[in-house]
């Protein structure tokens, strides 16, 4: 096993990196090292001892641990914080033992306990040996009688080589704006980047990147995320004595956790890597794992769906949506989602949410008809759900207004006119579990879009049977819950999850849903900026994208189809209100997409010139054969004379001869990878040209 144990030193060995860290003299399990496989276990360094320190600073600037309690004199930023119930609020953990195991993956596990009370705490760490990827989390136990308190349980403190001189890169938007990437200087103190409010939300990823000037191709970085769908939180601490470290684990803002004896709490995966390739690599690294390991349908190809909301907004029904469909299936659409509105008494964003049966008025006979006809025009039907809120105005609140989160004294805040369920109630489990298992069960349902469009108030749980403040996690373990037991029961269901485009996009979340919809914003311009933001750390073939009509008098319609092809290609805009020469080119892109679509979806991403930084970029895919590749060049506008950058493309064998579409001289790959090609654009002018192997 790649696991090499001794009775106080371990060593994580994976395909190139390895991490190690061991029990110091004082019973610290400290941080050793993280990066490139050394020959010899004996080459890797010995833990930090104590050494003496001035009375005004902490041991652990020194001793980076792996998981510090807050206790003692440690004044760096903890991962533990528990109040005993005698008060006690300092947590001394003593090693117990470890183990190993080798499946699914090697993984070791080492147990502390408190050295007085009754808490046990047990560190996970599995590995990912062909992605270089470790999966670390923490399980609290209460082996005593009463209640302990747990005020914050991270689920991993990653250290840096030590040293200072670090940029910490991150992700963080807003509604209709989502994946800006961010690049800054690590200084002293605490760089914080959290969600408050129940998702993850728009405005930043639960996900990061340390490097020391590195670049999209070369040089070192640690990246790694959470696996949970809710409020998280990330800290980047630089010490006064130069150590960097990144805490990551569900947010302890507004959190309590009254553990109970027999109940342990588990954190949810931290997810770690290391590459001495640059940004560029860090994502294919994740790209992969999300791929490999978290889909439900990781292999499967996505087809090409068709959704209507853009285009009839709330007013569905079977005369609208036949209509659409028949369009669409004309241009070679293979799934019609049918979005918003559909459900009783949904006319516009005002009533509805929560009586989730198909509208009397719109559909007398239910949905039967209208999947029959998207059934015969040969596509599969998907539907849009939002189950997790409720409309003060429908069936469901007004039997159970206890049901939303709320404070019982304070006014309930409508975000859309909607309110919140709280999800952590078994009975709103049941009945969502048992509402949506009915839809599914009795219609012909092949997708569905699960959407959540309203960040949290008010976070009250008033007959919670343990604290309150468990409600931002609860709320979680309620929807996964849901979600898995819908999944269970209808496994072939590809499900996307929507929080007004791109609020809940995690590795959580993608254990349930195979795609995410990306962002509100269609506007293909905005758009080729949100993507390359995305493909950070999540995989193009999770990343739906519709060519819509936003931008239509200024963006041409090809270009749009060249921004949503880099992903999961979808068609959005009012296909009444396409002429035949436009539908003609959508179906002509439509089947080039299916034609690449493998290397896309599956195949290793580039990003050779960034959208986000300049007004010429390019993207390119390679299959993992390195036998077909795909590169998209996009000019959005940039003052004449501009002279546009060679593009230097990627992922190629540099011994083998390929082919470029639109250049007529078949090169070696090392040539097309070093010496680049030229594509003119004018602005707002876009292309996609196949990459093809022609010999070994
Ligand atoms: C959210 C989603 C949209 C659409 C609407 C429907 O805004 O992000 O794609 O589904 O809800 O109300």
């Amino acid at each position: 096993m790649p696991i090499h144990t001794s009775p106080n030193y371990w060593v994580l060995e994976m395909r190139h990196t390895a991490y190690a860290f061991g029990l110091n003299k004082m019973g610290l399990l400290s941080h050793c090292y993280w990066g490139k496989c050394l020959p010899f276990v004996q080459d890797y360094p010995a833990p930090v001892e104590p050494v003496h320190w001035p009375s005004t600073d902490g041991y652990d600037h020194f001793i980076p641990e792996e998981y510090p309690g807050y206790a003692g004199v440690k004044y760096i930023d903890p991962v533990l914080k528990v109040t005993y119930p005698d008060g006690v609020r300092d947590v001394v953990l003593e090693f117990q033992d470890f183990t190993t195991t080798a499946s699914p993956q090697p993984t070791l596990d080492l147990r502390f306990k408190d050295s007085f009370y009754p808490l046990q705490l047990t560190l996970h760490y599995r590995i990912h040996e062909e992605y270089d990827l470790i999966e670390r989390w923490a399980t609290l136990e209460n082996l005593g009688n009463d209640p302990v308190l747990i005020e914050r349980a991270f689920s991993a403190k990653w250290t840096m080589p030590h040293g200072d001189d670090y940029s910490l890169s991150h992700l963080y938007g807003r509604h209709i704006d989502e994946f800006h990437l961010k690049r800054e200087a690590l200084t002293p103190g605490l760089k914080v980047i959290e969600s408050r409010r129940i998702i993850p939300s728009h405005r930043a990823s639960p996900w990061f990147a340390v490097d020391r000037n590195a670049s999209e191709d070369h040089g070192e970085v640690w990246f790694g995320t959470l696996a949970w769908s809710g409020n998280f939180k990330i800290t980047a601490e630089v010490t006064e004595f130069a150590s960097t470290r990144i805490s990551i684990g569900i947010n302890d803002w507004d959190f309590a956790w009254r553990l109970l004896p027999g109940e342990p709490l588990v954190t949810p995966s931290a997810i770690g890597g290391y590459t001495s390739d640059g940004f560029g690599a860090a994502s294919r690294i994740f790209h992969d794992y999300v791929r490999d390991r978290l889909l439900p349908h990781g292999k499967v190809l996505h087809k090409v769906l068709y959704n209507s909301w853009e285009a009839t907004l709330f007013d569905v029904n079977e005369v609208s949506q036949s209509k659409l469909a028949a369009i669409a299936a004309g241009m070679g659409v293979e799934l019609f989602v049918m979005d918003d509105g559909w459900f009783h008494n949904r006319n516009l964003d005002n009533a509805g949410l929560g009586d989730w049966f198909p509208d009397k008025v719109k559909f007398p006979n239910g949905l039967g008809g209208l999947i029959k006809r998207v059934n015969e025009l040969g596509m599969d039907f998907g539907l849009w759900i939002e189950p997790e809120m409720v409309n003060p105005d429908s069936d469901l609140y007004r039997a159970h207004p206890d049901w939303v989160i709320h404070f019982p004294t304070r006014k309930r805040t409508e975000s859309r006119n909607q309110l919140i369920l709280n999800m952590a109630r078994a009975e709103v489990q049941n009945y969502l579990i048992e509402t949506l298992d009915k839809i599914l069960s009795e219609n012909n349902i092949a997708f569905i879009k699960w959407d959540m469009n309203r960040g949290i108030s008010e976070p009250g749980w008033a007959d919670a049977p343990g604290d309150p403040r468990e409600l931002w996690v609860r709320y979680v373990y309620g929807v996964y819950h849901v979600w898995s037991t819908l999944r269970q029961r209808h496994p072939d269901v590809i499900w996307q999850s929507c929080a007004s485009g791109g609020g809940r996009a995690d590795f959580g979340i993608l254990k349930l849903a195979d795609q995410v919809w990306v962002s509100d914003n269609t506007e293909a311009t905005a758009r080729l900026s949100i993507q390359e933001g995305y493909s950070q750390f999540l995989p193009a073939n999770t990343m739906e994208a519709w060519v819509t009509d936003w931008g239509r008098e200024l963006v041409p319609l090809e270009f749009r189809f060249h921004v949503s092809m880099c992903g999961l290609l979808g068609v959005g805009g009012n296909l009444l209100e396409w002429n035949q020469a436009e539908r003609q080119v959508g179906a002509e892109l439509i089947r080039l997409y299916k034609e690449i679509r493998p290397v896309i979806q599956f195949g290793d991403q580039y990003r050779l010139i960034s959208s986000q930084k300049n007004g010429y970029s390019a993207v390119q895919y390679v299959s993992k054969d390195k036998n077909e590749g795909v590169l998209f060049a996009f000019r959005v506008h940039i003052p004449d004379p501009f002279n546009l950058p060679m593009i230097r493309l990627r992922g190629l064998d540099p011994n083998a001869i390929y082919s470029v579409e639109g250049f007529e001289q078949p090169r070696s790959g090392l040539a097309w990878m070093e010496t680049g090609l030229k594509v003119e654009l004018k602005n707002l002018q876009s292309k996609v040209m196949k990459i093809h192997r022609l010999s070994a």
